[in-house]
């Protein structure tokens, strides 16, 4: 069964020149890239997107990071999609992958625990909620300037 997965190229990956570097990653491990479009957030869409985030300590840097430029929006297919694109990426503490996950997307242009340079929905319920944030018609995410 094919699913779908939301991915982002966070605005460090963008500076850092490494969204050809991810693509191919991402085309080498057997995904599609169905849709795709660079965007810069604005504070509203980044406190959206990160909604269930809202209580936690790092919340407000993390908008901060999140709007300090474009991000480039990614709708990936394939069978199993969710958890291989997460096991693509590696753990969320990029400084911590790059030790024990060497090989992963975050260890290659990740740097922190915050500036981990990737996003990738953790079920398939939230790829669902995460694509129709960027994607769907009537979305109150997609307040933002496309590129
Ligand atoms: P992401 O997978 O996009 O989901 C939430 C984001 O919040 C995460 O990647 C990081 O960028 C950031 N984040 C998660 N945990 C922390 C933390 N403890 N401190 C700072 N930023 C965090």
């Amino acid at each position: 069964e094919k699913e779908k997965t939301l991915a982002i190229i966070k605005p460090d990956g963008m500076s850092g020149n490494y969204s050809e570097k991810i693509k191919n990653a991402i085309l080498d491990s057997g995904f599609t890239i169905l849709k795709e479009m660079t965007i810069q957030l604005d504070e509203d869409a980044a406190m959206g997107f990160y909604a269930e985030h809202s209580s936690r300590s790092f919340f407000s840097s993390l908008v901060k990071y999140m709007t300090s430029g474009p991000v480039l929006i990614l709708v990936l297919e394939k069978e199993n999609a969710v958890a291989d694109w997460r096991a693509l990426i590696g753990p969320t503490d990029a400084s911590a992958a790059k030790i024990t996950h060497p090989h992963s997307i975050r260890a290659m242009c990740g740097v922190t625990i915050e500036k981990n340079c990737v996003h990738g929905s953790d079920s398939l319920q939230s790829a669902r909620q995460e694509i129709a944030f960027f994607f769907e018609e009537k979305s109150s995410g997609r307040v933002v300037t496309e590129h």
